[in-house]
């Protein structure tokens, strides 16, 4: 069999989109982080997955990040196991080699032969910002919408670290924990908050795209707020923003001194989601400096509670389904669900509607 029919064999295969990717409405229609930008160093490609689609990351030697599907054309082996050099991508296997756009340059077999440019690997938009590297998943001709920024990123008097987490379970329902309160005193004891049992006044929104909650707890702690966060003891405003179709930000607020947790959630699979956590604060520069090194330790930890709680929740779910009994407390994940539904499904039908309530729960 010659090369050239072997090429034309496969046409009908190559960059098929996974399942999970074709069959996720206008969810792929959307920039999801893949990498800290430290974990993408210049002379190594990285893999990543995203919507169960194999990726393949590297960067170019100005520095631009580029991603690519991480399937070799040739006989399929993974791309991200290959060396980068001169801006090119190498494949382990045969050295078939790749430029940015996915274009194959060389066959080290064959330097005589051309790859017709329509069996280009698939090639991601790709940008870096704030500290991470996102990827567009939707149709590269047609973004509709920019990447998240995150609050306070380098700005003057805030401190901001990451931290990457894998957690064991769908997309929602790790956003759905990371806006839920009443978990805190059981998951958390101890560590985030105790159970007082007071009742607890809420506002939510859902507007189209986003849900908000403003929590009245003003004489209200969060773990170490007494000694570090807040030693003035400024009344505590909190809220929780849900931004579609993905992030969560959790907002602190005592005084002048704030503390926020920005967690974008990507995709991995049907039940596994890698989230890219942003701790950013600003309590003063004496503060700052002493939390520099507790916090780190504290928000894994407390993190590390809730990879167990919804690991735990995941295989449950596999058994027995999403058979839920609501309360009024889980009104907040209604909405997120009922937002995340409705990208899911194309976006077709009617849109949730706008809509404002009060909510009191005890926790
Ligand atoms: S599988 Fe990549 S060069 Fe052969
Ligand atoms: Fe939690």
């Amino acid at each position: 069999m010659s090369a050239s029919l072997k090429l034309n064999q496969s046409d009908d295969t190559s960059n098929r989109p996974s399942s999970m990717r074709s069959e996720c409405g206008t969810l792929r229609d959307r920039w999801y982080v893949a990498c800290t930008s430290d974990e993408l160093a210049k002379t190594r490609p990285i893999g990543r997955i995203i919507l169960d689609e194999h990726l393949v990351l590297l960067r170019r030697k100005d520095g631009t990040p580029i991603c690519l599907l991480d399937r070799c054309i040739h006989r399929n082996a993974m791309l991200s196991e290959g060396r980068v050099r001169n801006d090119k991508l190498i494949c382990p296997y045969h050295g078939w080699t790749y430029d940015s756009t996915g274009q194959c340059v060389d066959i080290p077999s064959h330097p005589e032969k051309k790859i017709p440019a329509k069996r280009c690997l698939e090639s991601f938009p790709t940008l870096e910002q704030d500290g991470v590297v996102w990827v567009y998943m939707g149709d590269p001709d047609d973004i509709r919408c920019e990447p998240f920024r995150i609050p306070f990123f380098n700005s003057d008097g805030w401190r901001t670290y990451y931290m990457v987490t894998a957690f064991e379970n769908n997309v929602t329902n790790c956003v759905e924990n990371f806006m839920d309160v009443p978990h805190t005193a059981h998951v958390h004891a101890g560590w985030f908050r105790n159970t007082s049992n007071r009742p607890i006044r809420t506002d939510v929104e859902r507007t189209a795209d986003s849900v908000l909650v403003t929590y009245h707890q003003e004489s209200d702690t969060i773990g170490f707020t007494d000694r570090l966060l807040n030693p003035s003891g400024a009344p505590m405003k909190h809220t929780d923003h849900f931004y579609m179709p993905n992030i969560t930000r959790v907002d602190y607020t005592f005084g002048k001194r704030q503390f926020i947790i920005t967690s974008q959630c990507t995709p991995v699979g049907p039940m596994k989601t890698m989230v890219y956590t942003t701790i950013s604060y600003r309590c003063g520069p004496v503060h700052n400096g002493m939390l520099r090194f507790f916090l780190p330790w504290y928000t894994r930890k407390v993190i590390d509670q809730d990879v167990d709680i919804l690991a735990n929740q995941s295989r449950s779910l596999q058994r027995y389904g999403a058979d839920y009994m609501q309360m009024p407390a889980d009104v907040v994940h209604l909405y997120i669900e009922s937002l995340r539904e409705w990208a899911e499904n194309g976006e077709t039908g009617t849109a949730p509607a706008p809509i404002e309530r009060e909510m009191t729960f005890h926790a």
